[in-house]
């Protein structure tokens, strides 16, 4: 058996996305147990590594044919290849374990399997839009070198049952035939039909979807999104191996966004108190592309740097985008319409959970 230290720097190097070193203690593994005679063990251990080496980058920006889309699934199932990894991903600790933990446990089905486990495959991520939730499913695919394929929910939904029931038959088949990861994005349009005029029919659609997903899904990996996790039945919840939530950017995820976002620039005189308190109640998506706003706005002005007053008119021209009240100034207080007629920044958040889902 392996010893703790060896395990420990195997997961480490993972987490750490550092892919040459994960790969050299997997290889040192490997013949260590070659030479206690474990040869089946080795041998798998050394196609897991393989399989878990990056192909160069060129071969991964070439899709693979096989594994497109043909015939009556071409219109259900759009194929991509993703390159996003979990690091690119700014989420609380806990939910980059999960993510990282579905990824070694499909690497180690066939461990789990032969001690009567199986790997967590049917994930459900839920929360507010713009928090990572589809990107989360890419970086999942990316981490595998798993076709990414995004089921065309509309495309899914006919208004005959019978035809439903066959063109969702199709997506499972090759749930279980062709390993990927599979995408519900936004479920909801699926749990929504509830309410529709035929409530029979739509529950039969629902229930037959359900039941797909009992099913073992193979090698393949399940993740349906939603923005709203109240009206998603209890029924479906417990269908799902792990569910996810997803939440709005604390302070310091706020942050780091923003760092990351902005790193091509000189941002030494941000006051980063000021500007997280004022980026409340935006998404991880809205903090960025308010980053991206300021960005914009310092290369038209041919500036190198990036200031509290410049990133906190681009957080407020974001709030007032998506509709969160008004703007507020970087003391956090409302600003009054003179301030506002002399061209600062305008007033009040609402709460950061009062936002409606776009
Ligand atoms: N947690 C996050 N970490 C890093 N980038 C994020 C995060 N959430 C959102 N983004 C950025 O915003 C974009 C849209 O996010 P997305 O994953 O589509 O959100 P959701 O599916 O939750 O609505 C992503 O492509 C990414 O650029
Ligand atoms: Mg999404």
């Amino acid at each position: 058996m392996a010893s703790a230290q060896q395990l420990i720097g195997l997961l480490k190097s993972h987490a750490e996305g550092d892919e040459d070193r994960f790969f050299d203690l997997a290889m040192q593994l490997a013949a260590a147990e070659e030479q206690k005679g474990h040869k089946r063990l080795a041998e798998q251990l050394r196609s897991w590594a393989e399989a878990g080496q990056s192909p160069p980058e060129k071969v991964r920006a070439v899709p693979t044919p096989i594994a497109a889309p043909r015939g009556d699934l071409a219109g259900l199932l759009s194929a991509s290849y993703p390159t996003a990894r979990i690091n690119d991903l700014i989420v609380p600790e806990q939910l980059d374990d999960e993510l990282r933990h579905v990824v070694v446990e499909t690497r180690m089905t066939d461990a789990l399997e032969a001690k009567g486990l199986r790997p967590r495959r049917r994930l459900l991520l839920s929360g507010p839009p713009g928090t990572g939730k589809t990107m989360s499913a890419s970086a999942l695919a990316g981490e595998l070198k798993f076709p990414l394929f995004t089921v065309q929910l509309h495309g899914l939904i006919t208004k005959f049952m019978g035809e439903t029931a066959q063109k969702l038959r199709l997506v499972f088949d090759a749930v279980r035939t062709t390993r990927g990861v599979y995408l519900f994005d936004e479920i909801d349009a699926l749990a929504a039909t509830r309410g529709g005029d035929d409530v029979g029919e739509a529950r039969r659609i629902l229930n037959s979807f359900l039941q797909f997903l009992d099913e073992d899904t193979g090698p393949s990996i399940i993740v349906a999104t939603t923005n709203l996790p109240e009206i998603l039945d209890r029924a479906i919840l417990r269908r799902f191996d792990l569910v996810l939530v997803y939440e709005l950017p604390s302070e310091p995820a706020i942050e780091r966004v923003m760092r990351r976002r902005l790193k091509a620039f000189d941002i030494a005189p941000i006051s980063w108190a000021a500007v997280t308190h004022l980026a409340h109640g935006l998404s991880t998506a809205d903090v960025i592309a308010a980053s991206e706003d300021a960005a914009r706005r310092a290369v038209l002005n041919s500036s190198e740097r990036i200031d509290t007053e410049s990133i906190a008119a681009s957080l407020n021209r974001r709030r007032s985008l998506q509709g969160i009240g008004g703007a507020i100034n970087a003391e956090g207080s409302q600003t009054s319409d003179s301030q506002r007629h002399r061209g600062e920044p305008p007033i009040q958040p609402k709460g950061r959970r009062g936002r409606k889902a776009t």
